[in-house]
C-alpha cells in the first residue's frame, strides 16, 4: 500500500497582480496581469504533494471552503493534483478565503489574508478530521487556521501515529504545549526569530544554525528543517546538523515556495528516502516553483523534479 499524507489548513483564491515595485505605505503603483490562482498555504502544501507525489503516496486535504464559486475551482485544483477533498467541508457563515498578493519583478511578494471560511474551523470538530489522519505517515499543518484547532488536530494526527510536520507561517509565536508535539518544524529564517522573541530578519547562514540549535533547546520540537531560500535548508535534531545547499534559479515568484518545500519533504521521507535525499529533493521541488508565477500554478511534477535533479 502507498504511504499516506494527510494536510490540514487553508485554501484561498489568490488574487496576484505583478508590479515592479512593491507599493510602499500610502503609494499607489499601477500593476499589470492580474490573475486568480489557487492557492492558501494549506492547499498549496497538499498540492505538493499530490505533484511531487504523484504514483507514490497517497494524499488527503482538511479544511473548509465558503458555498461559492471558488470553492469549487479550489477543490478541482487539488483533485486535479490527485488530492482526496472529502474533508473539505463548506460553511455558510462565511466566504471562500481569498489572499491578495502583489509580485514584484525580482519575485519577492506582500501577501494579505482574508480568512474566511478557513477561520471556521473549530477546535470541537478537530475529531471530524480523524479519519483524514488514520494510517498516514506524516501530516502537515500550518497556522492559516485557527490556532487551537490546529493544536486540536495535531494531538488527534499524533494519536493516530502520525508524523507532525508544522510549518510556523504566518509567523507567530507559538505555545510550547503545541511545540512539544510537533517531530519536524519548518520555520523560514524570519519565522524561527519570531517564535524565539527576537525581531524578524535575514540572516547569514551561520546565524540560522545558531537559530535552529535554539529552536531545539528552547521550544520541545523534535527537530528542525529551516528553510533559507536559494541558500538551501538546515535540518538539526538532537543527533545531527545538515545543511543542504540549495538551486540557483531566475526567480519570477516565490509565492509557495516554502509549502512546495513542505509538500515535497513530506513526500521523500514518507517513500523512506534517506534525509539528504530528501531534503534535496525538497530544495530541488521549492527552486523549480521559484521559476513561475503562482502558488499551485507554479508546483512542479514529480517528473519535473526528478528530470531537475540528473
Ligand atoms: O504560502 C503562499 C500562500 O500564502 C498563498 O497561496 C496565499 O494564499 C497565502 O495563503
Amino acid at each position: 500500500m502507498k504511504p499516506a499524507l494527510a494536510v490540514l489548513g487553508s485554501l484561498n483564491m489568490d488574487f496576484v497582480v505583478q508590479v515592479h515595485s512593491l507599493p510602499a505605505p500610502g503609494q499607489t503603483v499601477l500593476g499589470s496581469n492580474f490573475l486568480m490562482l489557487p492557492g492558501g498555504k494549506g492547499a498549496n502544501q497538499a498540492c505538493a504533494c499530490g505533484r511531487t507525489g504523484e504514483g507514490a503516496v497517497s494524499v488527503r486535504m482538511a479544511g473548509r471552503v465558503g458555498y461559492d464559486i471558488f470553492a469549487d475551482q479550489l477543490k478541482a485544483s487539488l483533485a486535479a493534483a490527485g488530492v482526496d477533498v472529502s474533508a473539505v467541508y463548506s460553511t455558510r457563515s462565511q466566504p471562500t478565503g481569498v489572499a491578495l498578493i502583489w509580485v514584484d519583478s525580482r519575485g519577492q511578494n506582500s501577501i494579505v489574508v482574508a480568512s474566511g471560511a478557513n477561520h471556521a474551523i473549530a477546535a470541537s470538530e478537530a475529531g471530524n478530521y480523524r479519519n483524514c489522519f488514520r494510517a498516514t505517515s506524516h501530516s502537515l499543518f500550518q497556522l492559516e487556521t485557527p490556532l487551537d484547532a490546529v493544536a486540536a488536530a495535531v494531538k488527534v494526527a499524533r494519536d493516530e501515529g502520525s508524523t507532525i510536520i508544522l510549518d510556523p507561517a504566518p509567523a507567530q509565536p507559538l505555545p510550547r504545549d503545541l511545540l512539544q508535539l510537533v517531530d519536524i518544524l519548518t520555520p523560514n529564517e524570519s519565522e524561527a526569530c519570531v517564535l524565539l522573541g527576537k525581531e524578524p530578519a535575514r540572516v547569514s547562514f551561520a546565524e540560522a544554525r545558531e537559530l535552529a540549535r535554539q529552536l531545539l533547546a528552547q521550544t520541545g520540537v523534535s527537530s528542525v528543517a529551516m528553510k533559507l531560500g536559494d541558500q538551501g535548508c538546515l535540518w538539526v535534531d538532537g543527533a545531527r546538523e545538515l545543511p543542504v545547499e540549495g538551486f540557483r534559479v531566475d526567480s519570477v515568484d516565490t509565492t509557495a515556495a516554502g509549502d512546495t518545500f513542505n509538500g515535497a519533504l513530506a513526500v521523500a521521507l514518507a517513500e523512506g528516502k534517506p534525509l539528504p535525499e530528501a531534503l534535496r529533493f525538497a530544495n530541488a521541488a521549492a527552486a523549480l516553483s521559484v521559476t513561475k508565477l503562482g502558488a499551485q500554478a507554479s508546483i512542479p511534477s514529480r517528473a519535473e523534479v526528478l528530470q531537475f535533479l540528473t
